[in-house]
């Protein structure tokens, strides 16, 4: 087969990775990848929301499979588009229609899914500018701190918790009258605080059934000890070693089926990932969000455990054959360390050259925010590179990776050394 992937950060780099190890892989593209993905497929130059141009790149080398990395293609129907194309129709993509995108693409259409299908989940209200003085009477309902979300998709950074009400009211009007994160603040949703410690669970579905893939848990704040101002993720570890089996058949119980069966349910056809964000207060599972693709850096550290042939995996997502297959994992630890641009995730410079990746022993190398220019590879991103490591423990896996972390060099090098440090 011929695979496209799209999409350019370490995810993608991961997707390459685990793909090209698969017998039935022909040819892979990435578009527009990064100098990872080019050492393992060819990059096309074209942007994952440039449909017309994703359409080219699939007549030209015979693509039999799209893999969508991130969601804004996603959110914005690309699915659809394929489907609606007499000469595109027959090409599985891994990745939602638009309407189940909705998920990540609208938070209060995913706390309408979460109520209506009784998955646990924060108490909570949607307000637009109309009736900015409900959201402050709501406001008075809730106890400190507050939770204010952007409807639409910003970025990751369209969450903000407020300590103080008279924050949390300025924040609102901000958000609702003055547009403060663009169209996606039109609605918000404003949310219950839930105390507790994150984790992340991914599943695959075909729509039908599906497969819970090892679980995760990412880092993404600047600084160490989760401190300073949030990031696309400065690392993860997988499994978490919390999520025990008690806790792993409520999530599967009260969220997992329930979150298929309900996609069933609404008819929302629902081909690919599903990233459930998941709070853990008093042992009990409760969901912040959906995410409609893998996470990153969560996929650098949760696909190397797959070891079934993914690509297997995607063909039979997209034959609705799902049941039939078996996935099979790796019981070691796997932890990623993410290394930056200093600066990040504020202003930072590109172009730095890179050294010292060649002398990485014992870690997976996955590019994020590369670029290849001649022989040089030079960094092109907040995110550079994020280092993979195997371990019978968290520390073992650690070690390694914050070793080859040393061992590779650019100017401004920047990563944290307490992945993991709460667990
Ligand atoms: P989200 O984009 O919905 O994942 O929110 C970003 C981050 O905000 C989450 O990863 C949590 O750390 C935090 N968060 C979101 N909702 C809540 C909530 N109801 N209670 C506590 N923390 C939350
Ligand atoms: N690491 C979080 C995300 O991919 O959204």
């Amino acid at each position: 087969m011929n695979v496209l992937i799209l999409g350019s950060g370490g995810r993608e780099h991961t997707f390459a990775w685990k793909l090209s190890q698969s017998p039935l892989l022909k040819k892979l593209y990435i578009a527009p990848g990064n100098a990872g993905t080019g050492n393992l497929g060819e990059n096309i130059n074209v942007n994952a929301d440039d449909f017309p141009a994703v359409k080219s790149i699939c007549l030209e080398k015979d693509i039999n499979l799209v893999v969508v990395g991130p969601e804004d293609p996603l959110v914005k129907g690309i699915h659809d588009f394929f489907l609606a194309d007499t000469e595109l129709k027959d090409i599985p993509v891994i990745g939602p229609q638009k309407a189940g995108a909705e998920l990540e693409g609208s938070k209060d259409f995913a706390k309408e899914f979460l109520f209506r299908h009784n998955i646990p989940t924060a108490a909570y209200q949607t307000f637009t500018s109309e009736d900015l003085d409900q959201g402050y009477a709501f406001l008075e309902t809730l106890k400190a701190p507050y939770v204010l979300k952007a409807d639409g998709l910003a970025a990751g950074k369209g969450v903000l918790i407020l300590d103080s009400i008279d924050e949390a009211k300025a924040e609102l009007k901000e958000m609702l009258t003055e547009a403060k994160f663009g169209a996606a603040s039109a609605k918000v949703v404003i949310e219950e605080f839930l105390d507790g410690i994150e984790l992340s669970v991914f599943v695959l579905t075909d729509g039908n059934s599906y497969k819970v893939l090892p679980t995760a848990k990412d880092y993404k704040r600047i600084g160490e000890g989760d401190t300073g101002l949030n990031t696309g993720g400065m690392g993860a570890i997988s499994p978490v070693p919390f999520a025990d089996d008690i806790l792993m058949r409520k999530i599967e119980d009260r969220i997992v089926k329930p979150t298929v069966e309900g996609l069933k349910k609404d008819k929302l056809p629902y081909k690919g990932f599903i990233f459930i964000g998941l709070i853990k207060v008093d042992n009990e599972p409760i969901v912040i969000e959906y995410n409609v693709r893998m996470g990153d850096p969560e996929t650098e550290a949760v696909l190397p455990r797959i070891k079934s042939d993914l690509l297997e995996l995607f063909q039979a997502v997209g034959e609705g054959k799902l049941d039939q297959k078996t996935l099979e994992l790796d019981p070691r630890f796997a932890t990623t360390v993410m290394m930056v641009s200093g600066g990040y995730p504020e202003a930072y410079e590109k172009g730095k050259v890179m050294s010292g990746i060649d002398t990485v022993k014992d870690s997976i190398v996955f590019h994020a925010g590369t670029k290849q220019v001649g022989a040089e590879v030079q960094t092109n991103g907040g995110r550079v590179m994020a280092l993979t490591s195997f371990g019978d423990s968290i520390n073992e896996a650690l070690a390694k990776s914050f070793a080859n972390a040393e061992k590779v060099n650019f100017d401004g090098k920047y990563y944290r050394t307490d992945i993991g440090f709460d667990l």
